[in-house]
């Protein structure tokens, strides 16, 4: 291979996992506000598997490399860039793919990796722990004394969710299937539902705050056990306005991490005060197993490509 091409998983169509391709390609070139990423690891990401199956809204121009999220070393940095030198480890997002030997990506959607988090670790962040920091912490606002039910508490958003709260002082309920019931609780969630046996609406009320993993009738059962004035946050579904302001429930969705996120993230992570779980690592002639696993919407934590 030249010092021009890479590895990279591609698709040419939207299709079942049998459309992933590893294929030598051309390697990318940091833009102004770019840094080139040398990839150590890429986080598989649901939405990966719901982009190359044509699920998402979203436009997809082909051949293309699936992945936002990644971990790895700083190549090269393009005009422009002031926060990043080359050989630093980094992580957080692209959107130029990241199952590949290589990827761009804006400084601003990046920070510097601790070195007591390994590459595995730091690809599980971006779409997992950003997320649950941007809907607990930041657009929730939970705080001390709070009870937060987490669904899909075992989940990569979930598993970090629940201790971010849980780090705010609230008190969490989280939801699981039975396999992931004790690790739940080992998160420090006061009550683990499993989900297959116990309809959490007969066993929780008056919580301030629902964050939604799930979608579909979990979201619709969940309105009942939130209290007046509190919140429901989906990043499965699309609950309605009306009927928050019909119910004096706030609704509200997910919004995009940011460098700071991923350095206050990165912090507690390298404190100690939250850890996170690779279920699976799969190597990147792999990615088809990876998104198969993936598409099955059970487990613990988070898939991760070895590159
Ligand atoms: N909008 C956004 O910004 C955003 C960002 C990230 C993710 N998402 C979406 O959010 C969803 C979750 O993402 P993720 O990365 O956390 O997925 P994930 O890592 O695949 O985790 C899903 C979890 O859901 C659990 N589960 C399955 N059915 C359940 C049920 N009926 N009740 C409670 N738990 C259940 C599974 O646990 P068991 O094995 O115990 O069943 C699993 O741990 C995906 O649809 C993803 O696309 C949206």
């Amino acid at each position: 291979m030249s010092e021009n091409t890479m590895q990279a998983v591609r698709y040419h169509q939207f299709g079942g996992s049998e459309v992933l391709h590893l294929e030598e390609v051309p390697r990318p070139q940091p833009q102004a506000g770019e840094v080139l990423i040398r990839v150590c690891a890429a986080g598989v990401l649901p939405v990966d598997w719901k982009i190359r199956k044509g699920l998402f809204p979203m436009p997809v121009r082909f051949p293309n490399i699936p992945g936002t999220a990644l971990a790895g070393v700083v190549e090269e940095i393009g005009p422009d860039v002031t926060r990043f030198r080359k050989g630093q480890a980094v992580f957080g997002r692209s959107t130029k793919g990241t199952y590949s030997e290589y990827t761009t990506a804006p400084e601003e959607a990046l920070a510097l990796k601790p070195d007591s988090i390994s590459f595995d670790e730091a690809a599980t962040i971006s779409g997992g722990a950003t997320t649950a920091w941007r809907t607990i912490v930041i657009d929730g606002g939970v705080k001390a004394g709070d009870r937060v039910l987490v669904h899909g508490a075992a989940g990569g958003v979930g598993l970090f969710a629940t201790q971010f709260a849980i780090w705010k002082g609230a008190r969490v309920i989280g939801t699981a299937g039975p396999a992931n019931i004790d690790f739940v609780r080992s998160l420090g969630a006061e009550t683990a539902i499993d989900y297959t046996s116990t309809p959490f609406e007969e066993v929780v009320d008056d919580v301030d705050l629902v964050l939604d993993t799930i979608g579909g009738e979990t979201l619709d059962r969940s309105w009942s056990v939130i209290k007046r004035g509190g919140s429901l946050i989906s990043i499965a579904g699309q609950p309605p306005l009306e009927k928050g302001q019909e119910l004096g429930i706030k609704v509200m969705r997910s919004s995009l991490a940011t460098s700071q996120d991923l350095t206050d993230i990165a912090r507690l992570l390298d404190d100690g005060v939250v850890r996170t779980y690779i279920e699976k690592t799969y190597s990147l002639s792999e990615a088809r197993q990876a998104h198969e696993w993936s598409e099955k919407g059970h487990g613990r934590g988070r898939i991760v490509l070895r590159v």
